[in-house]
This record gives C-alpha cells, structure tokens and sequence, in this order.
C-alpha cells in the first residue's frame, strides 16, 4: 500500500459554515472510551486523554453519545439534566477542557440531544406524578385515562420500540407514554415549555462552544394526541415496521409532517451562531422521507440508516448509493453513511452474517450460528469502509471500528445492561456487544481503558485488536483508516461521483473528481483493476496485480 504526500486539511476554520458537509465524525461512546478516574465507567477526563489518538486518525470531529446526568436506564438516553454532567462522568468544567482541547486539535465538538423524551427522574416527571391527573404538570408529558371499566387497560395498542406495552400505569391510576423504556416518558411537543426548554439546551451548549447537535429519534417528537387517541390497529406491529405499512405523513407517532416546524425553529436558534452550528438527524425512516429533516432551513444532515442496513451486495449497494445521492441533492442537504454505531451490531461481524440471518437469533447463539469467520470479517469491513469513505458527503464512523473490532457477541445474560434483554422477556440481548469498553493496550487492566476492570466485560481476544497493538504497523486496519483519512482530505471538493460504464459483475466501480477512482471487489474472484495509480487499498493485491474478492482500491 502506498500514499502520497499528505494533503491540507478541509477548512474547519469558524469561518467556514459548511465544514460538516464532507466531515469525517468519530462517535464516542463515552461511558466507553477512556477511564480516568478507575471507577470501571468511562468519563470525559478519559476522552480528553486519548484526543490524540482521534487527531492522529484524521478525523475532522467527535460526536458524543449521551453524558449527562442518568440513571442509566437506556446508556444515557434517558437524560434527567440536559443541561449538566453526569458526576460519574465528570463536571461541566471537564467538559469545557475536552471541548478546548479538541478545539486546539482542530476537532469539532457534537453532542447527542435528547427531544423525544426524558427520564422518568427529571425534575418535570417528578412534578407531573405528584401533581396528579388534569395538573399543567402532567401536560408537558402523555397521560391518559385507561381504557376498561376501571381504566385497567392502556390508552391504545402502541408498542414500545424496545417491546411491550408503551404506557404505564401510575398509582393514581393514569397512563403515561413510553416509546422506549417505561424510564423514558415521551415528552409532549404541543406545549410551549417543552419547545421552550429544548431552544435554552440548545443555546447552553452552543454558547459552550459547541459545534453541533446530533438529534435523538428525530421523526417521533410530535404525536397525534387528538382524542381519543388512535389504535394502530394491529397489535403485533412493532413501533418500528408500522411506520411504512401507513400512508407517509399518517402515522400516529412516527414521522409526522409537523415534526418538521420544530427543526426549522431550531435552525433558527442554530443559525444565530456563527458559524451556524450543524445537527444531523437519527431518523429511522425510508431514505426520500428521511431528508427531509436535513433540509437547508431544518438539519441539515441525516443518518442514512438504508445504507447501513443494505447486505453486502453490488447491486444493491450501488442502488442505495444512487438513491441516498439523489435525494440528498433534491433537498438540498450533503449525504451522509454510516456502517456502525452504538445500536447496530459492528459491521465487521454484521456484513459476514448470511442474509435472512436473524441478528437477535445469532446474538442469542453466543454469535456462534452461524459462525463468523474473524478474518473474512475483517477483510470485507475493511472493503466496506474504504468504499464508504470514498462517497461524497459526510462519513459517520463509531469508536474502535478503526481497530477492526469485531462484535462481543457472547456477552453472558448476567452481566447485560441494555433494557432490551428486561423488555423483551430475553428474546433479545439487545445491544452491549458493540458497548464494550475499547483495547487501548494490548494487555493490562481492562487493555488500557482505566487502572481498573470495565463495566461491561472485555474477552480475552480483545488484547489483538488494541491501538497500542496497531499502532505504525503497516497493513493495520489503524494504519488503514490513517491512509484512507489523509487521503480523503484532498477529495473534499464536489459531491458527485460518476459510476464506471465497464465494470465486471458484482463490482462497484465510480469516479470523483480529479478522476479519483475507487473500486470495490463483491465478488468471489479477483478482477482486474483500471488504469490509474494504487492510493490505498484494503487488503492485498493478487500477485498478478489484481483485486481479490472483498478489497477496496482507491486509484489516482
Ligand atoms: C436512539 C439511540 O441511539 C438509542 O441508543 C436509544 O436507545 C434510543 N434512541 C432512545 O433514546
């Protein structure tokens, strides 16, 4: 593998207003990602620690999960304080020194915002059960009577998206809403406080110095609370899969048209700033729908969760690349992919699971039906992530897939945290097994995350994985993501590309600008590679000189 000279960064100067465009954005999991104190829960002196590490790698800002008080209920997402640290986490000074030194390493600075919902301990939960039914109190939440003679029975048929019922019943005997964990009331967006509270949190963090904001289940917010309330009708639907068996628009919680008057009142409040602070939505919704939240006067950007989900195949990758280009350019915004995060099982483990594999059945097996080969794993995440760094737009990665890591998906049931295993009666374990706190070293306390152990088990194997392990060995998935990310710097202009006419079957083959080229092998044969220069590639070349099934080359 060769690289050539390493060219100017992107201008992520305060000047420029559009820099997350085409930004590489490194999530961290900060429960996860560095251990300062030794209490076994990570914490923002340790991601202040290891900064360097994500300067080194060339990414152009960190993203981070929830850190803000919680009682852990959903890993964060069930915030009792938007406007505070967790004290487990540090103190709001600790975060003005991670924010400053990420600043002087030229890194943006994005939090997560949690909108649809807090937790049951936040103050205005704690107000709404003692003021009782009818109370102003309980308007700022969803409480409702119960239908049955004696209210026994919840309001509607709507499902948590983690399993059950989603309401509760409180003692006096009226039901309150929960999409996700009965520990995370949905708030209700008609009131003026609600829509008030969330604008105070988004200038606290901006004046902070804060550079963006990334949306928590951006598309449920607003609810039709019309009463009575409507039933979905089918009571084995799941939150999820009843949103695209209705009418766009109709649905009674989910992606609704009027959600989108929020975020044009947040970009607002965001584009008060200068510059403008960006935002990306998490919005699990089909890819012509889903950019409408990224629109110039609302977002800006969302996940592209479709290309996530798309199998490890050419024809329907290149679909959904054409597809998620598309329609980022009809509406304005720049595109965005994404292969793994904190929800998903990491995609070196998820791209090799046949297709049709149930992913909660595989987990359940202790990931060991089907097997996943860790070396062919690894090959095709690493051709996977050469190609996603090729596509025009912004690229979303999760802490440690630059190591490779694959899923830890033998986890045992004692020691899961995610309310999934409780909720779903353990059918499902939910998702801890990309949680696990990183391999920093290759031995030593929890591999170099804290003086101590780690609060979700590492396994013996994670030793091989570490940075320490990686670092300046050439063909290291490290040394890899370093290539491809000062690589990619000199690609940051357009957000085009334009696919190859001559391409063998099962190959994904396009051009950027300045005839950059990148090709990626889905086959089970090698092919031969265009005329051009080799910038990089993601595994070796055949000796022939041609590019082996599950590889990525970027040629100049
Ligand atoms: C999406 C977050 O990514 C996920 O981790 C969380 O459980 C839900 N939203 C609820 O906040």
């Amino acid at each position: 593998m060769t690289a050539r000279p390493v060219p100017a960064p992107p201008d992520l100067s305060p000047k420029n207003p559009d820099w997350w465009r085409q930004a590489v954005v490194y999530q961290v999991y900060p429960r996860s990602f560095g251990d300062a104190d030794g209490d076994g829960l990570g914490d923002l002196k340790g991601i202040t620690e290891r900064l360097g590490h994500l300067a080194a790698l060339g990414v152009d800002a960190l993203w981070l999960s929830p850190f803000y008080p919680s009682e852990l209920a959903d890993g964060g997402y069930d915030v009792i304080d938007y406007r505070d640290v967790d004290p487990r986490l540090g103190t709001l000074d600790d975060f003005d020194a991670m924010a400053a030194e990420a600043h002087r390493l030229g890194l943006k600075v994005i939090v997560d915002v949690v909108p649809n919902h807090t937790s049951h301990l936040h103050v205005w939960f704690q107000e709404a059960l003692a003021a009782g039914p009818g109370s102003p109190a309980r308007d700022r939440y969803v409480f409702r009577d119960g239908r049955g003679a004696h209210g026994e029975l919840p309001p509607t048929d709507w499902r948590s998206v983690f399993g059950g019922s989603a309401w509760r019943r409180v003692p006096d005997g009226q039901w309150y809403l929960h999409l996700f964990t009965p520990e995370q009331p949905d708030l209700n967006w008609d009131h003026d406080d609600v829509r008030a509270d969330f604008r105070t949190t988004l200038r606290f963090w901006s004046d902070r110095g804060v550079d963006g904001f990334r949306v928590d289940v951006a598309h449920a917010l607003v609810k039709d609370l019309a009463d009575p309330l409507r039933d979905l009708g089918d009571p084995e639907l799941s939150a999820e899969t009843s949103l695209t068996d209705l009418p766009p628009g109709s649905h009674p919680f989910y992606d609704r048209d009027e959600v989108h008057e929020i975020y044009r009142d947040w970009r607002r409040v965001l584009d008060s700033y200068s510059p403008p602070r960006m935002a990306v939505a998490e919005a699990w919704v089909p890819n012509a729908r889903r950019v409408r939240y990224a629109r110039p006067d609302e977002l800006g950007q969302a996940f592209n969760f479709e290309y996530l989900q798309t199998p490890w195949d050419a024809d329907a990758l290149r679909q959904v690349i054409a597809e998620s280009l598309d329609a980022a350019r009809a509406a304005g915004a720049s595109a965005t992919w994404v292969l793994s995060n904190h929800d998903v099982i990491r995609h070196a483990s998820r791209l090799m699971l046949p297709p049709g594999t149930g992913t909660d059945d595989w987990l359940l097996s202790g990931g060991t039906r089907p097997p996943v080969d860790e070396a062919a794993g690894l090959r095709r995440a690493r051709a996977a992530t050469l190609l996603m760094l090729a596509l025009p737009g912004s690229a979303y990665l999760y802490q440690s897939e630059e190591l490779g890591l694959p899923e830890v998906a033998d986890l045992p049931p004692e020691v899961l945290q995610d309310p999934v295993w409780e909720q779903t009666g353990h059918v499902q374990k939910g998702r801890d097994g990309c949680r696990v706190p990183l391999p920093w070293t290759s031995a030593g306390p929890s591999y170099g995350f804290g003086a101590a152990g780690s609060w979700l088990p590492q396994p013996g194997w994670f030793g091989r994985y570490a940075a320490q392990a990686q670092d300046g060995v050439a063909g290291s998935t490290l040394e890899l993501y370093r290539t491809a990310l000062r690589l990619r710097r000199k690609l940051t202009e357009g957000e085009t590309l334009t696919w190859a006419a001559d391409t063998p079957p099962a190959v994904l083959s396009f051009a950027r600008t300045d005839g950059w080229r990148c090709v990626t092998n889905l086959s089970a044969a090698p092919v031969p590679l265009p005329p051009g220069e080799v910038l990089v590639t993601s595994g070796p070349l055949t000796d022939d000189g041609r590019l082996g099934p599950d590889t990525t080359a970027w040629l100049g």
